[in-house]
């Protein structure tokens, strides 16, 4: 796709991975409408990209978590640009909890956020892309996805990804027909203000996390394979850690020993590098 003068929404562009996504197709010449709740912090990310581009830049406060946000989103760009191009679904939220300890509130806020704020915002755009016979849906879905089962504290957070992702997969293969591209973006763990507030991660651990611009380049290879092919999930990984060990531990098994105490998991892991 050649992306100058396409019209691009980017959702959660104010900040972390959504903001580097908006610098990037702006710096290719795009028309970028940036959408978050904070108006200050989006003014600002909206003010230094207008400095910079070529293409226009619109900032649209929304709440995807409000149909009512999301459908003022979806007129204000094709009031102001015209028809949407690119859509690239982003803003979300996170939370750690035991789910015993999780606030109802919390637990919805999530589901409104995570995985209807996506769902929503593709109904209230795909109908334009059909008649249109173009488009391109990228999604931040998540790394964590890969994990199973899914890490403890994230219960919430990781299985509306992992039903998200479901969603995505099939919908890739109904829109198929269609010529619009669907792509799911599962990103290991990413240095932004989301990560910055979670639990257990040592200094050496946040070392390991990625650069947003890791997300930037597996979005703009989605942009930009041939028009007869579309990457269905793109994944990137923390290098320098196992697979099957993500930065953030995910003790599956929790149980102490009865004798002295120690976690199960960290016994074995002592003695596995003992032996070594
Ligand atoms: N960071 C990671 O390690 C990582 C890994 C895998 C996947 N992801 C996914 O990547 C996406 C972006 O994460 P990030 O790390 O860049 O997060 P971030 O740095 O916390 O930024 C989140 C962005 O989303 C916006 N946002 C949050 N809630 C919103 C809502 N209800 N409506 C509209 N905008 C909202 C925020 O602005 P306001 O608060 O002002 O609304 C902000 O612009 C998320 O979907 C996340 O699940 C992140």
């Amino acid at each position: 796709m050649d992306i100058k003068g396409k019209n691009a929404v980017i959702t959660g562009a104010s900040k972390g991975i959504g903001k580097a996504i908006a610098e990037r197709l702006a710096a290719e010449g795009a028309n970028v409408v940036l959408a978050a709740r904070t108006q200050a912090t989006l003014d600002d990310t909206v003010n230094k990209l207008q400095a910079q581009s070529a293409g226009k830049i619109l900032g649209v406060a929304c709440d995807v978590g409000k149909m009512e946000d999301l459908q003022n989103l979806v007129d204000t760009t094709r009031a102001q640009l015209g028809p949407i191009d690119i859509l690239i679904n982003n803003a979300g939220v996170t939370s750690q909890f035991p789910f015993e300890k999780q606030p109802f509130d919390d637990f919805e806020r999530l589901v409104h956020t995570n995985y209807l704020g996506y769902v929503r915002l593709i109904r209230l755009v795909i109908n334009e892309m059909i008649e249109r016979k173009q488009g391109a849906i990228i999604n931040s879905v998540s790394g964590s996805t890969l994990v199973d089962p899914i890490p403890r504290g994230f219960l919430t957070y990781s299985s509306l990804k992992v039903g998200l992702r479901a969603f995505l997969k099939g919908l890739f293969w109904e829109l198929r027909d269609h010529n619009i591209k669907v792509t799911s973006i599962l990103p290991g763990v990413v240095a932004s203000d989301l990560t910055d507030s979670l639990e257990n991660i040592t200094a050496q651990q946040r070392d390991r996390l990625m650069d947003p611009q890791a997300v930037v380049d597996m979005v703009m290879f989605a942009l930009s394979v041939p028009a007869n092919c579309c990457p269905l999930e793109l994944a990137v990984i923390n290098q320098q850690t196992p697979w099957t060990k993500p930065v953030i531990d995910y003790k599956q098994q929790m149980a102490d020993c009865p004798h002295c105490g120690e976690n199960i998991e960290e016994m074995k892991r002592r003695k596995l590098e003992t032996k070594k």
